[in-house]
């Protein structure tokens, strides 16, 4: 295939049910770039829990196999990959800066500057910073400005948003991907590349809520005025609806699974009183029937549970939804349960829509159009705009690894976007 090898991009989202690989080729130039998909692998696993890897060589197994079978369908090896970080591992806090302007004018290196002044606190031994996300600027002493390059003025603060993850977290994902041959250029915060694939820059600009339910975490992020304004991490999510169904309906864990996806809801009224399934022996518990409604009962009941600490974290995070009026986008694997748009809906009281990969996608998209394939399709569209600002770095061949080389001395501000 006549890829540039400069332009690939690959990505491996480790997540607590499966392992996604994503190979794509960037397309177009700087401002009006793009990513086409070239190959995806998917690969089952539970080698990791919420972030943190509990089974070291099933998840190096995961990363090869999901891994090996995008390079197979892309007809195309990669050395480098950006990979995700979320959940309970990832801290954040809002720091601030004073720099004086040099020139005449507001210039972009008077806000690196005060953007670096910022951003130099210390985080403790065990946590290193993943963004750095200017949020806001006061230009002699006035707040307010997003974007002062060219303002007349001598002395500008900035407000930046820090999010840092434990060192000890990135170590091991780093030390499995590179088992499986593989190298980690970047680390990206999980909703903040998930946005660039589910929600539109109109929508990021107005302000959205993001509510990723995944297997082991739920994640929250509200975005407005173009920019990540706050991200936590719930400690329910789909796994506990799995075992839910595992205690109310006495199956065992897999089939537990398989009932939840196969006839599942998030919305009892919407299940015919006579309608009943099948359930599977278990143990000394017989094969017996029971009502498909108490299947949507108990998902139901913890889904509700879920979003409404959703809610809960972004009102304590000080937003109303009046304040976010493009609403509630919602992405992982829970996103595919029926009734979950009108359930959120009814919890955010705010218009909710299941977020799928589209966003300035070609190539392969069905293979990736599920919301499920928010979070690797994200951290490739990540890299891909990062290689169209020319700020990142290509998949590479597996001869040509040196990223840390290419990176180095590049501190990109993400305020163009985030
Ligand atoms: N059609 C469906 N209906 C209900 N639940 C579903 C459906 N499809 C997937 N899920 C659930 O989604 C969850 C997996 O979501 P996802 O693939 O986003 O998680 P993950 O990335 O592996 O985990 P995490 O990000 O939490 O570490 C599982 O609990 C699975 O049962
Ligand atoms: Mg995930």
């Amino acid at each position: 295939m006549s890829v540039t090898v400069q332009r690939l991009v690959a990505a491996v989202d480790l997540g607590s049910t499966k392992i996604t690989a994503v190979i794509g080729e960037v397309t177009g130039e700087s401002r009006s770039w793009g990513l086409r998909i070239l190959g995806v692998g998917v690969e089952p696993s539970t080698g990791l829990r919420r972030g943190i890897i509990r089974d070291f060589d099933e998840t190096v197994r995961a990363v090869r196999k999901a891994m090996t079978d995008a390079e197979r369908i892309a007809g195309i090896e990669v050395g480098t990959v950006y990979s995700g970080v979320a959940g309970l591992n990832v801290a954040q806090r809002t720091s601030s800066g004073v720099a004086s302007v040099t020139g005449s004018e507001i210039r972009t290196s008077d806000l690196a500057r005060v953007n670096d002044v910022a951003s130099n606190v210390s985080f403790g031994h065990d946590q290193e910073l993943l963004h750095a996300i200017p949020q806001d600027y006061r230009v002699d002493g006035q707040p307010g400005y997003g974007d002062p390059v060219g303002m007349a003025g001598g002395r500008v603060e900035a407000e930046v948003y820090l999010i840092t993850v434990r060192t000890a977290v990135t170590a091991h994902q780093r030390k499995a991907i590179e088992k499986a041959g593989w190298h980690v250029g970047e680390f990206v915060l999980e909703p903040l590349a998930a946005s660039l694939a589910v929600v539109s820059a109109e929508e990021r600009d107005s302000g959205v809520v993001l509510v990723e339910l995944g297997g082991g975490s739920t994640t929250v992020a509200i975005f407005q005025g173009g920019k990540l304004r706050h991200t936590a991490s719930l400690r329910f999510a789909g796994g506990h609806v799995t075992a839910d169904l595992v205690h109310g309906l006495q199956v065992t864990q897999s089939d537990a699974e398989q009932i939840k996806v196969k006839f599942g809801g998030a919305d009892e009224a919407s299940v015919a009183e006579n309608e009943v399934i099948e359930l599977p022996a278990s143990g000394v518990v017989p094969a017996r029937r029971a009502q498909r409604k108490l299947v949507a009962h108990i998902m139901h009941m913890r889904l509700q549970e879920v979003l409404e600490l959703g809610y809960d974290e972004v009102t304590r995070a000080g937003w109303s939804m009046a304040a976010l009026p493009s609403g509630v986008v919602i992405t992982g694997g829970g996103a595919a349960t029926p009734g979950m748009v009108e359930l959120t809906r009814d919890v955010f009281a705010a218009p909710v829509r299941v977020g799928v990969p589209v966003e300035g996608l070609r190539g392969l998209v069905d293979r990736v159009g599920a919301p499920e394939f928010a979070v690797p399709v994200g951290l490739a569209l990540y890299g891909a705009r990062q290689v169209a600002l020319g700020v990142g770095f290509g998949a590479g061949g597996k001869t040509s690894p040196a990223v840390e080389r290419v990176l180095g001395p590049v501190k990109q501000w993400l305020q163009d976007f985030f």
